[in-house]
């Protein structure tokens, strides 16, 4: 079977001026784990990347990005050729009203930065999904199934991967997931502290199944 694999991973940044931005210590391990294993399975894959300080893995095409709007262009050009959707990344849910074209000087001794909604990309593609598979992920520090299962729901997802990211050893940044995988109709697996290419080997089984389903 021949599958595309689109991945989106890590940070976005949200200039505020050329020298500041608003962002997340997403590392992006998530992401290159399952694009490093769809290409190890000989899928073809796209691999949509904020800023992150990974090599991408041979074999599959990386596309370098930078903002959230950045992503969702990227992702909405590639969405259209691909069989699955895999959405690992940390995408700033706010941006600057406006980003200054200067450094701002500290002149005042107070300043309200304005920040309007960046779009949700996983919301805005998946009324167009047809037989895509797409999964998304929930780092969460509290109501973790409830929050995943809202979100699985309004993001029209085939598979959520909740990661309770309350304990110090499943937060950003590092190696293991303290995952919960929630489905539509499915029973929720339960997988405890689990390494990310162990996640990753899990959701590209899930989406080979659920291909051979459709
Ligand atoms: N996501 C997205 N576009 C955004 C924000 C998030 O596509 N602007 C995706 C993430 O990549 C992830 C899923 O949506 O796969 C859930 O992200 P999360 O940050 O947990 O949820 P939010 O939609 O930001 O909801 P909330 O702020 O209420 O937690």
């Amino acid at each position: 079977m021949s599958l595309k694999f689109l991945v989106s991973a890590g940070p976005t940044r949200e200039y505020i001026d050329p020298v500041r931005f608003l962002s997340n210590p997403s590392s992006g391990k998530m992401g290159f784990a399952v694009a490093k294993e769809a290409v190890k399975r000989g899928y073809e894959c796209v691999l949509v990347s904020g800023p992150v300080n990974l090599r991408p893995p041979k074999g599959c095409r990386f596309i370098p990005v930078v903002s959230a709007e950045d992503m969702y262009q990227a992702l909405k050009k590639e969405f259209r050729s691909c069989d699955v959707l895999i959405m690992t990344a940390a995408v700033s849910d706010f941006k600057p009203a406006k980003t200054l074209k200067q450094k701002e000087h500290k002149i005042a001794e107070k300043s309200i930065l304005e920040l309007v909604r960046t779009k949700d990309i996983l919301k805005s593609l998946s009324p167009d999904k047809g037989k895509r598979i797409v999964i998304g992920f929930a780092a969460e520090t509290n109501d973790l199934e409830a929050s995943g299962k809202r979100k699985l729901f309004v993001k029209g997802l085939d598979m959520i991967v909740a990661n309770d990211v309350s304990k110090p050893l499943a937060g950003f940044a590092v190696g293991k997931l303290n995952a919960t995988f929630l489905y539509p109709k499915k029973a929720k697996e339960r997988l405890g502290l689990i390494s990310k290419t162990a996640v990753a080997r899990k959701l590209i089984d899930f989406a080979e199944q659920e291909a051979k389903n459709k």
